[in-house]
């Protein structure tokens, strides 16, 4: 088991979400190709060197921008680890709607074109983005097959899914899943809480969350945290309810005794988990970013952990 107390096992994902602008079919701007160049400058700069993508991302326009930028940088692509996802298709259905789709044709023929728009000969590792009700894990296990046969992906991964969804898709296929992306936080606690307040009345349904943490743990399956800072909840400088604003000054409080910036508070607090947790940190500010690689190096007392969990909860233990 791996414990994520151990600085040198701790780093940070870049999520490029935020990369490629509006959420549309408008031309990549050269603007939204400087906002991401300075954002994977100051990622490098801090010993960021995985990259977080999805397909869906601005209607795969993240993804175009950077591989416009590894187009310029050619020997940038073997110093880094690109990750992208598949699985979720926008505008699928007659309405609109959106579909989950895990087809071996589906999985084959995005990955390709992730790889194209990456401008890249292959992902280090492809996440399923969520799970597909209508999945066959034959089917998934042939997609990761003929993709990593043919060089195209190293690893296989999942997002927001169970479990119980990991287990079906090991069963079925000798690939190991090496990641588990979920959005855990501060402010986003199920996965802590599900755990732990057994037999609680008053505590949100616990089925989709039950026992992941633990499972994530044993198996050695990192834990990719998803919207770590809350979208920046913690990091204003006011809050509508109390309980925001209490967490939002505990956090400046140990921020300014640990001497490092809040956003290093929020992510040190969920590497103290004993899984390996792995924040994706959604930022493109320089600053932001580097103000988020402090994080590598705090360690927070037990009593300043348990602080934090109970203010942002706003109600005591049991
Ligand atoms: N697997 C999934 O289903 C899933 C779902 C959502 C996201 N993701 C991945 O996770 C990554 C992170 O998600 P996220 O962007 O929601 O996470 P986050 O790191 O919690 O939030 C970052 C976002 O909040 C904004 N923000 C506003 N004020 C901020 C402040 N004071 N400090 C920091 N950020 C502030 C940032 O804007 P600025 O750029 O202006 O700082 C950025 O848009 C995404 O990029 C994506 O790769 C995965």
């Amino acid at each position: 088991m791996m414990s994520a107390e151990n600085a040198t096992t701790r780093s940070l994902i870049l999520g490029c979400m935020g990369m490629g602008g509006t959420w549309d079919q408008n031309p990549v701007t050269l603007a939204d190709e400087t906002k991401a160049a300075s954002a994977l400058d100051a990622a490098l700069e801090s010993g960021i060197t995985t990259f977080d993508h999805a397909d869906i991302y601005s209607f795969g326009k993240a993804e175009t921008v950077f591989g416009r930028l590894l187009a310029t940088r050619p020997s940038l692509r073997q110093s880094i680890h690109i990750q992208s996802k598949t699985g979720v298709s926008l505008n699928a259905g007659v309405n609109g709607d959106t579909h989950y789709d895990l087809s071996r044709k589906y999985i084959v023929d995005q990955t390709l074109a992730i790889l194209k728009r990456l401008q890249t000969d292959y992902l280090d590792t492809l996440l399923l983005h969520r799970p597909d009700p209508l999945m066959e894990g034959e089917e998934i296990a042939a997609a990761f097959e003929w993709l990593h046969t043919r060089g195209l992906v190293r690893f296989f991964g999942v997002s927001n899914m169970h479990l119980k969804h990991i287990r079906y898709i090991t069963g079925q296929s000798h690939f190991p899943i090496v990641a588990n992306q979920l959005q855990f936080s501060l402010g986003h606690r199920l996965l802590i809480e599900s755990d732990i307040l057994v037999n609680q009345a008053g505590v949100a349904p616990t089925a989709s969350t039950d026992g992941l943490l633990a499972y994530c743990h044993d198996q050695e399956v990192v834990l990719q945290a998803w919207s770590p800072l809350d979208k920046g909840k913690y990091l204003q400088t006011d809050a509508e309810d109390a309980t925001t604003l209490a967490t939002i000054l505990k956090v400046k409080e140990m921020a300014g005794r640990y001497q490092v910036p809040p956003e290093a508070i929020l992510l040190a607090w969920l590497f103290a988990m004993p899984a390996r947790v792995v924040p994706v940190v959604g930022t493109l500010n320089p600053s932001r970013i580097k103000a988020c690689a402090m994080s590598l190096n705090v360690k927070l007392s037990r009593t300043d952990w348990y602080d934090l969990w109970i203010t942002a909860r706003g109600i005591s233990l049991p």
